[in-house]
């Protein structure tokens, strides 16, 4: 097990989040000039993650490996014990995978830590959790675009929901797998992109970056008969871009929900609920 401890520029720091697609790190430090993060990482899987980040600081111009260091395993999984701690969204709480949900108020959604993206720890995720209860009723039939971790599928899964869960990834695809079965709820997780699918939903949740709906919105917009909840987007500019895309397919916004960036009062993500016109 290795820990690779990387420097960026504060001002990249978002953007390198939603590119690294939520794979799992540990913030050391934090100011408005930089921050310090870790990622732990398996030996064999090392080079590979080394080369992504690589790759995304290419893009983003900016960012450094300041250290790498092996350390054991039992050490990591400690640090990933005390890092996911339970997260309430009401009516779910997120809780890591080993740990068991002696309360009765709440629904857990058990998560095992994984490199998919919905860790339960991200606002946009939060937001969709927060929407899916006023707007995914028992019974009906979700699409759940982009599903990571699965964590918004097995969410309305267990509301009673019939869900089917698409990611490009095939590493979100075995962890949809995996922790639908932690959570004893059935999903059909599949490998596919959105423009497959050939099938209405009476709702589809879609938690995806902007340039994604930029390119598939009109699909989207098509595959659903009741609402199409949706999150993933920042600040002001990608909000106007969100609803005249939706304008354009004859979609109304019937609520708005924002969350801060943690740390940035200021900077704000989005989530939306449509319906047809
Ligand atoms: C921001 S993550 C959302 C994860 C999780 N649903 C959540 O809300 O926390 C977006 C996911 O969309 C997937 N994705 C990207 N393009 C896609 C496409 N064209 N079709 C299906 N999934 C896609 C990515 O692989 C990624 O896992």
């Amino acid at each position: 097990m290795k820990k690779l401890i990387y420097s960026l520029p504060a001002s990249l720091f978002e953007i390198f989040v939603v590119e690294f697609n939520g794979y799992g790190f540990e913030i050391l430090n934090r100011d408005e000039n930089e921050v310090v993060f870790a990622i732990y990482a398996q030996n064999e899987e090392v080079e590979g993650i080394k080369n992504s980040i690589n790759e995304i600081f290419e893009d983003l111009g900016g960012g450094t490996l300041i250290l790498e260091e092996d350390i054991t395993e039992e050490n990591w999984e400690e640090k990933w014990k005390e890092n996911f701690q339970p997260i309430r969204i009401p009516p779910f709480i997120i809780i890591p995978e080993w740990e068991v949900y002696t309360g009765n108020d709440l629904i857990p959604i058990k998560i095992k830590p994984g490199m998919a993206f919905g860790t339960g720890l991200h606002p946009t995720t939060q937001i969709m959790l927060r929407l899916i209860p006023e707007y995914v009723n028992k019974g009906e039939y979700i699409l759940d675009i982009g599903t990571g971790s699965g964590i918004l599928a097995i969410a309305a899964a267990k509301i009673g929901a019939f869900v089917d869960a698409i990611d490009i990834q095939e590493e979100a695809v075995e962890e949809c797998q995996q922790n639908a079965w932690e959570n004893e709820v059935k999903i059909n997780c599949q490998k596919k992109s959105v423009e497959e699918i050939d099938k209405k939903y009476d709702t589809v949740l879609a938690n995806l970056q902007i340039d994604i709906f930029r390119k598939h919105f009109k699909t989207i917009a098509s595959l659903f008969n009741r609402y199409l909840i949706i999150s993933g987007i920042f600040k002001e500019k990608e909000k106007t871009d969100i609803l005249k895309m939706a304008d354009k397919s004859k979609l109304i916004p019937v609520k708005e929900l924002s969350q801060p960036e943690e740390g940035k009062e200021g900077e704000l993500w989005y989530g939306f609920v449509f319906r047809h016109k």
